[in-house]
Formats: structure tokens, C-alpha cells, sequence
């Protein structure tokens, strides 16, 4: 029990990696506090979770919004005392080429993708700050490494967050003992394509059907062990993509 009482919020914990990380987590002793907007789906889990003789919470949110993280923080250290650690790992890919000017979902990646990071990094440092510790950890993607079709706003967020790490943990890390970690993933296996609405790109995808993907619970081992390294280690970057991906 690698993570016996240790304190975990992971947002976008209603599906996908999310979804994984939690169960990941709970099963090695943690206790997660999950938030998303589909307040059902995230029930089930907790039911799933507590099941198995886990600890989980669930807050309703939206990361977009700083007082719906903001709740989830405070709800978090009124049922549990303290944080040890945030997955900021809530996302959405609608991709689609430049050229047909689909500036809401453009303004939705940026919105959830780094907004939402924002969000959650600024609702947790408080506490962090005070416990002089804590792990940060973001979901980046592969996208921050290069661009793909259609990707030019989602690489441009997933790289965002990519360099948003690297400042937080030069700024964090030394004086605080706060570790920031980066999680980069090539293709998994999600719902992460069901916001794609350009036809272009929905055909392109079907090009990536003969391709094993990776499945959530790859990066949820990924994630659980740059948190289970000890304090004096910052894994700032894990990349982590399927053996059949270019
Ligand atoms: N799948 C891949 O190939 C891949 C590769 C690299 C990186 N990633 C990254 O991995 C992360 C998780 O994605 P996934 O692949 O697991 O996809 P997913 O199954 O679609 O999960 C996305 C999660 O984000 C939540 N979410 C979306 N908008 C939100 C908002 N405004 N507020 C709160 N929660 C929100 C969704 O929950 P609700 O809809 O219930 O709010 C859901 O739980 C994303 O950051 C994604 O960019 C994925």
C-alpha cells in the first residue's frame, strides 16, 4: 500500500485515464477525491472504489470554473485534512484544421487544457505552501512533442502545459519540496475523440484504427509511479507512447 492515507484529487476522474489513475490509486491506499461534470459516472466510481474497501470523495465540477475548484479543494480538506497530491488531467480534443475557423472549440481547448490546469494548480499551492510539500502532476500529452493534423490548438495547449511544468517545478521544487511531474502520452485508448466535429479529421482518425493504442491503465502505472519515488526525486517528464505509433 504504496499510498496508505495519501490524499489525491484527480480531475477528469469520470472516464479514461482518470477514471484508471483513481481506481490505481484507491487500490494502493489513497484516498481520491474525484471531479468532472458528470456527476453519475463519478458515484458509480466512488461506489466501485468503496467496494473494494477504498477512500474516495466526489465533487462535482466544472475546471473551467475556479470556484468549482476552489470547492473541490475545500471539500477535500473538510473530509480529509490535507492534500498530498492534484492530477490536473481533465481535457478535450476537438481537433480540427485552422482553415474552418472553429474558434469555440479552439477556445474550449484552451479553456479546459490550460485554464483548468491554472485552476487547479492555484486552488491546491495554499496548502502545499503550508505542508512545504506536495506533487503537481499534469497531463500533458505526446502532443507537446509534435505537431499532428489538425492538432495545431491542442499541441499548442498540451505544450503549454508541458513548459508550465517545468516553471512551476524550478519554482516550487527547490523551495518548497513541491515535485512536479509532466505525463505526456502518446495515443490511448479513450473517449477523448468524441468532441472531434470536423469530418476531415474523424475520417483521418479511422487511418489509426489498425494501430494498439495504449490502454488508461498504462498511464495510470505511469502516473502511480512518479508520485511512489522517493521526496528527493522529481520525475519531470514522462513520455510514454505505444511500441506501433510513429
Ligand atoms: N487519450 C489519449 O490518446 C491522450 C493522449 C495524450 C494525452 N491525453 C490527455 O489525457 C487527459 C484525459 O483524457 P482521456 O484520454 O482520459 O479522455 P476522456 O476519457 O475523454 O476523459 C476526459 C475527462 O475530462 C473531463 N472533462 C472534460 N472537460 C471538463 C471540464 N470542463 N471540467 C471538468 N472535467 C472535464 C471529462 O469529464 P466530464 O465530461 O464528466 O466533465 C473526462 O472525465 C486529457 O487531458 C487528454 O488531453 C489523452
Amino acid at each position: 500500500m504504496k499510498l496508505e492515507n495519501k490524499v489525491f484529487i484527480i480531475t477528469g476522474a469520470s472516464s479514461g485515464i482518470g477514471k484508471a489513475t483513481a481506481k490505481k490509486f484507491a487500490e494502493n491506499g489513497a484516498k481520491v477525491v474525484l471531479t468532472a461534470r458528470s456527476e453519475g459516472k463519478l458515484e458509480d466510481l466512488k461506489s466501485e472504489i468503496e467496494a473494494n474497501g477504498g477512500s474516495a470523495l466526489v465533487v462535482e465540477g466544472d475546471v473551467t470554473i475556479s470556484e468549482d475548484i476552489g470547492m473541490v479543494v475545500q471539500q477535500t480538506l473538510a473530509n480529509f485534512g490535507t492534500i498530498h497530491g492534484i492530477i490536473n488531467n481533465a481535457g478535450v480534443m476537438p481537433l480540427s484544421y485552422i482553415e474552418n475557423l472553429k474558434v469555440d472549440e479552439w477556445n474550449m481547448m484552451v479553456d479546459v487544457n490550460i485554464k483548468g490546469v491554472l485552476n487547479g494548480v492555484a486552488a491546491v499551492l495554499p496548502t502545499f505552501i503550508e505542508n512545504k510539500g506536495g506533487h503537481i502532476i499534469n497531463i500533458s500529452s505526446m502532443a507537446a512533442h509534435r505537431y499532428f493534423p489538425g492538432g495545431a490548438i491542442y499541441c499548442a495547449t498540451k505544450s503549454a502545459i508541458k513548459m508550465f511544468s517545468e516553471g512551476l517545478r524550478q519554482e516550487l521544487a527547490p523551495k518548497y519540496g513541491i515535485n512536479v511531474t509532466s505525463i505526456e502520452p502518446g495515443l490511448v485508448s479513450t473517449n477523448l475523440m468524441s468532441t472531434i466535429t470536423d469530418e476531415k479529421i474523424l475520417d483521418m482518425m479511422k487511418g489509426m484504427e489498425d494501430m494498439t493504442p495504449l490502454e488508461s491503465e498504462d498511464i495510470a502505472n505511469a502516473i502511480f509511479y512518479a508520485v511512489t519515488q522517493p521526496d528527493r526525486v522529481n520525475v519531470n517528464d514522462v513520455y510514454v507512447v505505444p511500441s506501433e505509433q510513429q
